[in-house]
């Protein structure tokens, strides 16, 4: 069942996108050689706290932290740890904070210091990605818009489209119904209607598609071991289009 929002769960949820967006800001100028993994998530839990909101992703399903802090052939759900990031990484945060019993959900691949040409296009690429799929977003289309939309972008710049992962619903829960794969074809799956609230998150290969996951029972990793980078934002459906909540001052 997809949810349709009220007008007071709404700003409950703009306010928790809000907190999200700022905590990417926060940590943003952390970012830099030498900082571990682990600091970033104590400085990321101290910040949603500071806001009155709380980590979503830490107890999730046992998930130990509160970033998901995914470096370079990591797809997504990287534990933070004594990793000490490096010159040349690409290193995604995803980062969940709850405001009220609302949820807020946004995924943003950044570079430690300088990337290769390569990194750095995969990365302009996925973005551009996201916002091929954020451009489907009004209400009359239907998710496979969506999907096709990222895919066509993935596609054309000759991407891994990772297939079991996918965006989905956001509000009360985390993760809500409905699904948003980044793949599929047009004019297909549920209806988008005004007032549906839900996160729209390629996660792109530089080489093939395939993932594993590592020992530690959550991260995943491209299986050829190349590089993957993510970009995920958390949209109100609007009357005619879409509003994005992890963003603004
Ligand atoms: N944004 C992540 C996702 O949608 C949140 C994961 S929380 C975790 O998959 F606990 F599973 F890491
Ligand atoms: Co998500």
């Amino acid at each position: 069942m997809i949810n349709i929002k009220s007008d007071h769960e709404i700003e409950l949820l703009r306010i928790a996108g809000n907190i999200v967006y700022q905590t990417h800001q926060y940590l943003k100028p952390f970012i830099k050689e030498g900082i571990t993994t682990l600091e970033l998530d104590r400085l990321a839990e101290d910040f949603i706290r500071s806001k009155g909101a709380t980590p979503s992703c830490k107890g999730y399903n046992g998930f130990p932290a509160t970033l998901c802090t995914s470096i370079n052939d990591e797809v997504v759900h990287g534990i933070p740890s004594k990793r000490k990031l490096k010159n040349g990484d690409i290193i995604t945060l995803d980062i969940c904070a709850c405001y009220k019993g609302y949820h807020g959900d946004s995924a943003w691949t950044y570079k430690v210091g300088e990337v290769s040409k390569e990194v750095s296009d995969l990365m302009d690429e996925t973005k551009e990605a996201l916002f091929a799929g954020l451009a489907m977003v009004k209400p009359g289309n239907r998710i496979g818009d969506i999907s096709n939309a990222v895919e066509t972008v993935a596609k054309k710049y000759h991407l891994g489209v990772v297939r079991e992962l996918c965006g989905h619903g956001v509000g009360h829960e985390l993760h809500e119904d409905p699904d948003i794969p980044n793949y599929g074809k047009p004019n297909t799956g549920p209806l988008i209607k005004e007032g549906m609230v839900f996160a729209v998150e390629p996660m792109l290969n530089l080489g093939s598609r395939d993932i594993c996951m590592l020992d530690d029972g959550w991260t995943i990793v491209t299986y050829d071991e190349k590089p993957s980078a993510h970009f995920e934002h958390t949209v109100l459906v609007t009357h005619d289009g879409y509003e994005i909540l992890t963003t603004g001052e």
